[in-house]
């Protein structure tokens, strides 16, 4: 039986780069006003950075994805926005982060556990963008 109360999540990728001397970007910021902005707005997902570049994911309600991404499109701090995919209706891989970071060196393999899972559905544009990046294996 279809649930009366299921609401359709929205998933948008996108890459960007940063912006700043030193591109040392300092992602504690970014990822703890992401936090508390994500858990008022049922936004979850995954930002990769390694200081140059960044590639997220941002699940959630419609509308609460295109005002999100609003503002972090507009944000000074990285440039080049290029959504990688835009999908309307997906079963969230992220449900217990409201923002989950990876950056390289750091082996969470829960995080990656729910990466691969995403991977494994995306369109090929998405798991080039990821695999390029060395973010996952090839
Ligand atoms: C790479 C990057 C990712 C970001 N991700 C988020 C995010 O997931 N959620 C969010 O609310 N803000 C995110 N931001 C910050 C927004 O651009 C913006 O600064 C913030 O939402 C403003 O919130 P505030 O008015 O509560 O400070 C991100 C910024 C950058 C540069």
């Amino acid at each position: 039986m279809p649930d009366p109360h299921h609401q359709p999540t929205r998933r948008l990728i996108y890459s960007s780069t940063a912006v700043g001397d030193d591109r040392d970007v300092d992602l504690s910021d970014i990822l703890q006003s992401s936090r508390v902005n994500n858990a008022l707005d049922g936004i979850t997902g995954l930002l990769w950075s390694d200081g140059r570049e960044y590639v997220q994911v941002v699940e959630g309600a419609g509308l609460a994805v295109a005002e999100t991404f609003e503002r972090i499109r507009s944000d000074p701090r990285h440039r080049d926005v290029a959504v990688l995919s835009d999908q309307a209706d997906v079963e969230r891989a992220f449900i217990y982060w409201t923002m989950a970071q990876l950056v390289p060196g750091e082996d969470s393999l829960e995080i990656r556990h729910h990466l691969n899972h995403l991977l494994r559905d995306a369109p090929p544009e998405v798991r080039s963008a990821f695999s390029n990046r060395q973010i996952v294996a090839r």
